[in-house]
């Protein structure tokens, strides 16, 4: 196995992941693990992961020195890189220039680490710092323009440090680096797949609930169907699905649901709350308020829902949710060193609530869920259907939430998705979907001058919403779209395409 320390990065999991993801076991321990707690894992590897912290602030979190000296290949990623540069007696200081994003690193010293990599690649960056002075006995194995030592190693210890991210995909060959490490250098063996994962899965649900029923939120996309499926094939009909349609869905999504679960034969109330909600976010403008408010009433309702299954059947002890990683990363639950980005309304629980919680997804990224849902023989129409926030359409109709302004953002949605289906592009894309924003321009329409909404058109390419790039859609696919848009949605004048990076923009607007 596999060992990372984690220091706070978003992207800590992700490393985790993708050494899993190359058929070796993983874990992930945070950074102030004891010797004697790492040893027993006995790793045949440690990555050291980045992190938002300087070393040579007060309150950095360090690991313990002797890690570095256990005589277990290390690779620094980022802040781990800094840290084995300090811990062994090199010199970290802020880079003279900052670089976040795409970087060419040139490879200075053909070794293992960089094995099938020319002499010029693609990496991402998203560092302040930098390793100024290499400690004894190591050696500069690539620079940037602006960064002397973009990696560094020590041979002989088998310590290794790239200032880059591998894990992300704007890194081409972070992949086959990683591969390297793992089997090259670790020489760890691959022996982990996911049928087996799947089996285990169903086999912890089965022990944890024994004779017990469990409630679920279910909303009708992958993750907490997969989620439901797997404990479905634990326990049967005494899961508890219900489906709380808030008013912010998509245009025909009851009936789509509605569909798809029968098919899987799992057992779900469904529950139309859409008066309350609206009401609820009744001149609200704050993303954070508007995500607070959703996450409350839909507490309230399921709440409600709960109390009339408990009362029927009495041994109802736990909750389900289909929780993913990534869902508690973005709200900094995993680590108090992650900066909170936003908070993912399905992590946030009532305090009152006595139920305990499952989440048999939690440690899994959208792909993995995929697999697990291709390995239950879930359709895969509903497999790959793009992802779909919680708050749903309130965090993509920007400004107040009415139903005027959801209207419009169903309509566009529904004309940009039909089109991305008929276009065969709906599979190519990670995520699509139409934003209102709050602002009004002019126009002009049959001579008459208009004032209208703008939609934003936003898809993106990604492996785990970590990262995302814009999905580069033929133009003629565009112009149809926003013809369409403007010509059969009422109130819209104009459509822009969005064409930004995540990060630093997120893939929801909110
Ligand atoms: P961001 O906007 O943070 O989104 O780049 C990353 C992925 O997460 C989805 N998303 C959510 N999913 N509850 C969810 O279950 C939420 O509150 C939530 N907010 C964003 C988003 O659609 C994207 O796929």
């Amino acid at each position: 196995m596999l060992l990372v320390i984690n220091f706070g990065a978003q992207y800590c999991h992700l490393i985790s992941r993708r050494i899993r993801d190359l058929g070796v076991y993983s874990e992930i321990l945070p950074y102030n693990a004891s010797l004697k707690e790492i040893e027993k894992m006995k790793p045949e590897g440690i990555i050291l992961s980045g992190g938002p912290s300087s070393v040579y602030e007060k309150n950095a979190p360090i690991s313990k020195k002797g890690i570095l000296g256990l005589g277990i290949p290390i690779l620094g990623i980022c802040y781990g890189q800094q840290l084995i540069g300090k811990q062994l007696g090199g010199k970290v200081i802020p880079n003279k220039i900052k670089e976040y994003g795409k970087k060419i690193i040139g490879i200075k010293n053909k070794n293992k680490l960089f094995k099938g990599l020319k002499n010029k690649e693609t990496v991402w960056m998203s560092h302040g710092d930098a390793v100024e002075e290499l400690p004894k006995g190591f050696v500069t194995l690539a620079s940037t323009d602006t960064c002397k030592n973009a990696a560094i190693g020590n041979f002989e210890k088998n310590i290794y440090g790239v200032q880059f991210h591998p894990e992300v995909t704007h890194t081409p060959k972070g992949n086959q680096i990683l591969k390297n490490f793992v089997f090259d250098i670790c020489k760890a063996k691959k022996d982990f797949n996911i049928k087996d994962l799947a089996k285990q899965l169903v086999k912890d649900i089965k022990k944890e609930v024994g004779n017990n029923h469990v409630i679920m939120g279910t909303s009708g996309g992958v993750d907490s169907t997969v989620a439901a499926t797997l404990i479905n094939k634990a326990i049967g009909r005494k899961l508890h699905g219900i489906f709380i349609d808030h008013g912010l869905i998509r245009k025909n999504e009851i009936e789509e649901v509605k569909k798809n679960y029968n098919k899987l034969n799992l057992n779900i109330k469904y529950v139309d709350a859409s008066e309350i909600f609206i009401s609820k976010l009744k001149g609200i403008t704050d993303p954070e308020q508007k995500r607070k408010i959703i996450a409350n009433t839909f507490i309230e309702v399921f709440d409600a829902e709960a109390k009339l299954l408990e009362e029927k059947y009495k041994k109802i002890k736990f909750l389900a949710q289909g929780t993913i990683y990534p869902d508690r990363i973005e709200s900094a639950q995993p680590s108090k060193e992650a900066d909170k980005i936003k908070s993912h309304h399905n992590v946030v629980l009532p305090k009152r609530m006595k139920l305990k919680v499952i989440e048999p997804l939690k440690d899994f990224y959208k792909d993995g869920v995929r697999k697990l849902g291709k390995e239950l023989k879930i359709p895969n129409e509903l497999i790959n259907r793009h992802p779909f926030p919680g708050p749903g359409l309130a965090v993509r109709v920007l400004g107040e939430v009415t139903l005027e302004r959801i209207r419009i953002v169903q309509e566009a949605d529904h004309i940009f998705i039909l089109e991305l289906k008929k276009n065969k592009l709906y599979d190519k894309v990670w995520q699509a979907f139409a934003v209102l924003l709050p602002v009004k321009t002019v126009g002009v329409m049959g001579d008459a001058r208009t004032y209208e909404n703008i939609i934003s058109l936003r898809a993106v390419t990604s492996l785990d919403a970590m990262t995302a790039d814009w999905a580069k859609l033929p133009y003629e696919f565009l112009e149809k779209v926003s013809n369409r848009i403007i010509n059969e949605v009422k109130g819209v004048n104009r459509v822009v395409y969005d064409i930004s990076q995540k990060p630093p923009a997120t893939i929801e607007y909110e």
